[in-house]
């Protein structure tokens, strides 16, 4: 779109079984779902509640577009958060000029864990980017309730410097103006309004946004002030400017 930045996205997919090789297609339809997410033209974006339509990011200006898919295959059946998947080395494969591309590791299994991410402050080192194991990357065929592809979307968040909505603490802060504090995280589906009290002030939270913890269909949007901190990182003299 006018005025986006289009990041370029190499996708490495470390495989055991034929169901952790995700397919062309699966990898096809996760970037359509980060350019529906980050567009704002994701269809339960209708259901922003109309309190929080002032906020809302609407479309972020942030685009994504595959470059390339490598793949791996490997014995291997367990990954955790040590970056392993990201050094041939270890088994993995290495990042694809991380200063430049957007990379992005599937692997089979993390136990729990749906994905990690790099945060700016490691732009472009070699462990520079996005994991997500594979149940749970793109959609036809991934595992419920994570299987609308907004692992990824979370993620991607982080990549861009965005915070949990809730600051990983007690009434903490995302750095966010917009986004009201809220006590902690939110899981499964909660139901509108959720107020939560923080410093004796009882809010509405918006647990509805992709840097919380709730299902895949629960989560819907950005605030205007997530879009400016991913902005921040993107322009000129950003930690991501070379994307
Ligand atoms: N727990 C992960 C993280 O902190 C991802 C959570 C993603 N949530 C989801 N509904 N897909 O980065
Ligand atoms: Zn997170
Ligand atoms: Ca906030």
């Amino acid at each position: 779109a006018d005025g986006s930045i289009d990041i370029p996205v190499v996708v490495n997919v470390i495989y055991k079984t034929a169901a952790e090789n995700v397919s062309d297609a699966r990898i096809a339809e996760q970037i359509a779902i980060l350019n529906a997410d980050y567009g704002g033209t994701n269809t339960d974006a209708s259901k922003i509640p109309s309190e929080f339509s002032s906020v809302k990011a609407g479309d972020t200006k942030v685009r994504f577009h595959l470059i390339k898919t490598v793949r791996k295959s490997t014995t291997k059946t367990k990954w955790g958060t040590n970056d392993a998947m990201k050094k041939t080395s270890t088994g993995g494969i290495n990042a694809t000029d991380p200063t430049q591309y957007f990379n992005i590791w599937v692997v089979g299994s993390m136990g729990g864990i749906l994905g990690y991410a790099t945060f700016p402050e490691s732009s472009g080192l070699w462990n520079d980017g996005v994991v997500i194991a594979a149940p749970y990357f793109g959609q036809t065929g991934a595992t419920s309730p994570y299987n609308l592809g907004r692992t990824a979307t979370h993620e991607v968040g982080h990549y861009l410097n965005l915070r949990h909505i809730w600051g990983d603490a007690t009434c903490g802060s995302d750095l966010v103006a917009d986004t009201p504090t809220q006590t902690g995280a939110n899981y499964g589906k909660p139901t509108y309004p959720l107020m939560n009290t923080c410093g004796g002030v009882s809010r509405s939270v918006m647990f509805m946004n992709y840097m919380d913890y709730v299902d895949d269909a629960a989560m819907f949007m950005f605030s205007a002030g997530q879009k400016d901190r991913m902005q921040a990182v993107l322009t000129a003299t950003g930690a991501r400017k070379g994307l």
